[in-house]
C-alpha cells in the first residue's frame, strides 16, 4: 500500500484572496503548499488596469509569511472599457499572466463584467496575438436558461463562437462542472485548457439540497447531477494535459454565507491537497495527482514545473480547523465529508 507520495510543489491556477484583513489571513494557508496561483481579480472596485494589479500583487506579497516563496500570478479583469495596449504593456512586462472574463451578473463581483462580447473584441484579437491567456467564467447570465444548464448553454451560445472567431486565443475554462464541459476542453485542441475545483469532485447537488440547506456547499456554477461529478474525476485523473487544479477557493465570512441571500464560495485552500489524494487514491490514480496539481497547469500556461517537492503521508485521520479566523470573521472550510487520511508533511 502507498503511503507516502512525493510532487512537484503544486500550483493552484484559479484561486480569490481577497483583501485587506481576508487577504492577510487567507494567502499563508494558499503558501504554506503551494508554490504559485492565478490571482483572481473580482476585488471591490476590480483590478482592471495594470497599475490596479500592481498595487494589488505588492498587497499579497506583504500579506505572506517571513520567508514564503510563494508566487502570486496576477490577472486583470476584463471590461467593455479594457485598454488593449495597456493590457499587452502588463503582459509584456511579465506583471499579469492572464485576463478574467466575467460575464456581467454570473457571479461575485461581476457587475463590471461584459455584456456586450463585440465590445471585447479588439481585446480577444491583441491576446490572441501576444499569446495572454483569457479565463473564463464560463456561464451565461439569461433568466431563462435554468442555472444548472448556463455552463452548457455558454459553450454553444458564447464560448465556441469566440473561440472561433478569435484563432490563436488561448482559453482557460474555468471550475468546470459539465460532461458538457469536459467533452468541449478535451476536443478543444492546444489552446484550450480547464481547470477543475477540489470541490467540484467531492459533491453533487445533492449534498448542497438534501436533507437541509448546505450554505458552505453553495459555489458557482453550482454542483450539478452526479453523472457530471463523475465525468470530472474521470477528467481530472485521467493525466489528460488539457486539465489541471484550479481550486476557487472562495472565503466569505460565515456571516455572509449563512444568510437569506448567501454568497458563493467553498474556501478549500487549508485542505485541499489532503482532499485531492484521498479522491486520486479512490480512483486508481495516485500517480497521475502529480499531473493534475503541477504538471498540466505550467504546460498551459508556458511556465517552467516547479523544482521543489511536497511530500504527503497516509496514516491517522488529519484535523484541520474548521473555520480560520479573520478580523473580518470566521471563515469555515469546505468539510468533504469523509476523513482525511493523507496530510502535507511541512
Ligand atoms: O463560488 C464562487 N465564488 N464562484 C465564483 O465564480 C466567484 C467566487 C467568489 O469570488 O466568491
Ligand atoms: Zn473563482
Amino acid at each position: 500500500m502507498t503511503d507516502t507520495l512525493t510532487l512537484r510543489t503544486p500550483d493552484d491556477w484559479h484561486l480569490h484572496l481577497r483583501d485587506g484583513a481576508m487577504l492577510r489571513a487567507v494567502t499563508p494557508e494558499t503558501a504554506r503548499h503551494f508554490a504559485r496561483a492565478i490571482i483572481m481579480p473580482n476585488l471591490v472596485p476590480p483590478v482592471v488596469t495594470a497599475a490596479d494589479a500592481a498595487a494589488y500583487r505588492d498587497r499579497i506579497m506583504a500579506a505572506l509569511p517571513e520567508g514564503a516563496r510563494f508566487q502570486p500570478l496576477m490577472t486583470l479583469y476584463l471590461t467593455e472599457q479594457t485598454d488593449p495596449e495597456d493590457l499587452a504593456r502588463a503582459h509584456e512586462s511579465g506583471l499579469i499572466t492572464a485576463v478574467k472574463l466575467y460575464p456581467a451578473g454570473a457571479t461575485t463581483n461581476s457587475a463590471s463584467g461584459v455584456r456586450d462580447f463585440d465590445k471585447v473584441r479588439p481585446v480577444l484579437e491583441r491576446m490572441a496575438e501576444i499569446g495572454c491567456p483569457l479565463c473564463v467564467h464560463g456561464e451565461v447570465t439569461d433568466s431563462d436558461i435554468d442555472i444548472f444548464d448556463r455552463e452548457a448553454v455558454f459553450i454553444d451560445r458564447v464560448l465556441d463562437p469566440i473561440r472561433k472567431a478569435t484563432p490563436g486565443l488561448r482559453v482557460v475554462m474555468e471550475h468546470i462542472t459539465t460532461m458538457q464541459g469536459v467533452e468541449y476542453a478535451s476536443d478543444g485542441g492546444p489552446d484550450l485548457g480547464a481547470t477543475i475545483t477540489t470541490h467540484h469532485l467531492v459533491i453533487n447537488r445533492n449534498h448542497i439540497l438534501a436533507g437541509g440547506i448546505k450554505p458552505h456547499y453553495y459555489c458557482l456554477p453550482v454542483a450539478k447531477r452526479e453523472e457530471h461529478r463523475l465525468a470530472l474525476r474521470r477528467a481530472a485523473t485521467s493525466g489528460d494535459p488539457t486539465f489541471f487544479l484550479g481550486t476557487d477557493s472562495a472565503p466569505h465570512t460565515d456571516a455572509n454565507k449563512l444568510q437569506p441571500c448567501g454568497c458563493a464560495g467553498c474556501f478549500t485552500a487549508p485542505n485541499t491537497l489532503s482532499i485531492l489524494a484521498h479522491v486520486f487514491e479512490e480512483e486508481g490514480a495516485l500517480d497521475r495527482l502529480e499531473a493534475f496539481t503541477s504538471l498540466n497547469g505550467p504546460r498551459f500556461y508556458r511556465l517552467p514545473v516547479n523544482e521543489d517537492r511536497i511530500t504527503l503521508t497516509k496514516g491517522a485521520p488529519v484535523s484541520y480547523a474548521e473555520r480560520i479566523v479573520t478580523e473580518d470573521g470566521p471563515v469555515t472550510l469546505f468539510d468533504p465529508g469523509f476523513p482525511l487520511l493523507w496530510q502535507v508533511q511541512t
